[in-house]
């Protein structure tokens, strides 16, 4: 796929969740190329007068300056503390609608704000989509920068090649939190995602991880043949 079509589908899908946004909401605005365009579709939305009284919380600080230059009013979860819908772009889905996050370094602002919304919609082209996590490319860690190399010899224990995202000069990358950024490269893809996310839960220094588990309700794939919607299954 080439990427002015993919960019074409991001698009789409991005149009297709606007619906979703009604007047006076506090939505959760993801990060990366799929929400850059949701971004500036809302904002195209309030300047002509489409919606009003919205607020958003971003996800980065990037989202936050995207949305203050096309007009979105900014908020935060300490003044909202349960937004009524989070809209997120992903690195990976499979069938169940767990995803893979965090490839464009946002995963833990991006959990926080998934876990306080009422619903969490995920919109993506459809080269997102996988029968197997980890199978794209790698899982994106965030871990607290004391101790880094021992975090890294742990992930590796876990099966994976786990090494520190740098910035180009070499340097590892930092989050907007200020702590570092492991990708593990899972050779075969991540078999038992369930089991390495309670893993990952529980070791210390290991402060979040891109395993989104049973958090999106809604999927919307911008695909070749048109929008697709895809809803989580709850029975
Ligand atoms: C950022 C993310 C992004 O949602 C994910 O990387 C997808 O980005 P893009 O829409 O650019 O493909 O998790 O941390």
């Amino acid at each position: 796929m080439g990427t002015v079509n993919r960019e074409h589908l991001k698009h789409v899908a991005a149009e297709k969740a606007l619906f979703l946004v009604k007047d006076g909401m506090v939505i959760g605005l993801g990060s990366g190329t799929t929400m850059a365009h949701f971004i500036d579709l809302l904002g195209d939305l309030l300047r002509q007068r489409k919606v009003s009284r919205i607020q958003a919380v971003p996800t980065s600080e990037t989202t936050a300056e995207h949305a203050r230059r096309v007009g979105i009013p900014l908020t935060s979860l300490d003044e909202h503390d349960v937004l009524d819908l989070a809209i997120d772009g992903a690195d990976e889905i499979d069938l169940h609608l767990n995803l893979i996050k965090g490839r464009g370094r946002a995963l833990l602002r991006e959990k926080i704000v998934a876990a306080h919304a009422r619903r969490f919609v995920v919109i993506v082209d459809e080269s997102k989509m996988v029968r197997r996590l980890g199978t794209h490319g790698p899982l994106p860690v965030e871990i607290l920068p004391f101790g880094a190399r021992a975090h890294l010899r742990w992930l590796a224990s876990l099966g994976c090649q786990a090494e520190l995202l740098r910035e180009p000069s070499g340097d590892p990358v930092h989050t907007d939190n200020g702590n570092y950024l492991a990708m593990c490269h899972f050779p075969h893809g991540i078999t038992d995602p369930y089991a390495l996310a309670d893993c990952l839960n529980a070791q210390p220094g290991i402060l979040e991880h891109g395993l989104f588990l049973d958090m999106a309700d809604t999927v919307v794939v911008g695909t070749e043949e048109g929008v697709r919607i895809l809803e989580r299954n709850t029975t």
